[in-house]
């Protein structure tokens, strides 16, 4: 048992789609969320600036006491984990992994699409990961750029959000996969026009949900769960302006956020 808070952090208000499913898997636990509002996005970053950027994240999540950091950030997943683990001793989780492995399992055909910021394709983590596990897979990867700036701007089912998806999914949808991974925070809010433009056959897996997943079996195995508890402790940090917060990140979470909201100088951690 342990009742220290579970650690979250992603390049800003995106990971709450993560902290959604986490809540949900694990209602017993508190967060603790910081997202770098002052410095998103990472997507687009070089290798260096992301490691520098989350390794000042992990620091102040590890300042707030917490037993697991989650990386809610598939750019960060992709392109830095290795270099946390390296560095620091706490446990930390990405997405990529569980969700390779839950897209390996959906798929029948084994042809596989993945979509992410640039750096996560950049970075071929997904493809790399599907291959070691089953080397005959294909994988058909596309970088979206787009998608983050339209989520943000609450373009979830408008027309706009229809046409950028027919441009960045018409390849993969050609290639026949049966199964396309959402590795980016923002895309669960895409989720209704990605499923119906790529068909009803085609299994979408949601990264948040999948490092949710993991979590709980990493609790599991480590008796790490917290006491039951009457009122969890829900508390989130930013490195901008803490307005608007509760507007644009309670989309992400899909429900209010009540929780304390706090503005942190992250560059000092
Ligand atoms: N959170 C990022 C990700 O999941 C998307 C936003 C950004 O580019 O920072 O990759």
């Amino acid at each position: 048992m342990d009742n220290r808070s579970i650690g979250v952090f992603d390049s800003g208000l995106g990971g709450l789609t993560a902290v959604k499913q986490i809540m949900q898997e694990l209602p017993e636990e508190n967060i603790v969320y910081f997202g770098d509002t002052g410095r998103v996005p990472y997507g687009t970053r070089s290798r260096e600036t992301i490691i520098k950027y989350s390794k000042n994240d992990v620091n102040f999540l590890l300042s707030e006491n917490v037993k697991v950091i989650v990386i809610a950030c598939g750019t960060v997943s992709s392109v830095a984990i290795s270099a946390l683990k390296e560095e620091y001793d706490v446990p930390i989780i990405g997405v990529v992994e569980a969700t390779a492995a839950a897209a390996l399992s959906a798929s029948k055909n084994g042809k596989i699409g993945i979509i992410g910021t640039p750096g996560t394709i950049k970075s071929g983590s997904y493809e790399r990961l599907l291959k070691e596990k089953k080397p005959q897979i294909k994988t058909f990867a596309r970088a979206c750029p787009l998608y983050v700036p339209l989520v943000e701007n609450g373009h979830f089912e408008t027309k706009v959000s229809e046409l950028v998806t027919e441009e960045y999914l018409e390849e993969i949808r050609e290639k026949g996969v049966d199964t396309l991974i959402l590795g980016c925070t923002h895309y669960p809010l895409l989720k209704k026009t990605i499923a119906r433009y790529m068909g009803d056959e085609v299994t979408l897996i949601d990264a948040g949900a999948e490092v949710a997943r993991a979590l709980k079996a990493y609790l599991d195995e480590n008796g790490l769960h917290s006491a039951k508890r009457d009122k969890q402790q829900y508390r989130y940090f930013v490195s901008d302006n803490v307005d608007g917060f509760e507007n644009l990140g309670g989309l992400f979470l899909e429900k209010k956020i009540d929780g304390q909201v706090e503005k942190i100088d992250i560059e000092k951690y």
